[in-house]
């Protein structure tokens, strides 16, 4: 009868082990799959049609001061190689809040952070032409 009981037991006690080590297991590969469907929505989530209105808006826009090519007119060129060399923030900044006592606009009510974000990135590296 002893004996008998403790193989119970210490069956028991096998099954409950190899089940959690299951449900790890399940909960883990659950968490990496969420993780991977997710980075790249976080880095970029400006929909592709988005992005064309914005190019347009830069060379439209923008290009009204600052040039149709962004070689500079009222306002200063807006080329890679004067911009690679200033803080993103603070031209993210001049951007949203425009450079008061200057021509230089606002442009917070037409652009969120994220889009100016993203402008000042495609200035600094070479703005593109058309389609991203
Ligand atoms: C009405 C004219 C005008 C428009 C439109 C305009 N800007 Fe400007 N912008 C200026 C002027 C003028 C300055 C220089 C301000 C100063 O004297 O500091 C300037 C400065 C800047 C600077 C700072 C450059 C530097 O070297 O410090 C950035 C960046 C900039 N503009 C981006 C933009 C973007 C992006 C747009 C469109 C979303 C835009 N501007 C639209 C007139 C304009």
């Amino acid at each position: 009868m002893k004996p008998k009981f403790l193989f119970q037991v210490g069956l028991i006690c096998v099954l409950a082990l190899v089940l959690s080590c299951l449900m790890m297991l399940s909960s883990q590969a659950q968490s990496t799959g969420i993780q991977q469907a997710e980075i790249p929505r976080a880095v970029d989530t400006i929909s592709k049609a988005r992005k064309v209105e914005l190019i347009r808006l830069v060379r439209q826009d923008c290009g009204s001061c600052h040039g149709l090519s962004l070689k500079g007119g009222l306002g200063p060129a807006l080329l890679p190689d004067t911009l690679r060399a200033l803080p993103a923030d603070s031209l993210l900044t001049v951007i949203l809040q425009g450079r008061p006592g200057t021509a230089m606009p606002p442009w917070k009510r037409f652009l969120n952070e994220e889009e100016a974000r993203w402008i000042v990135a495609q200035l600094q590296k070479g703005f593109p032409h058309e389609e991203p």
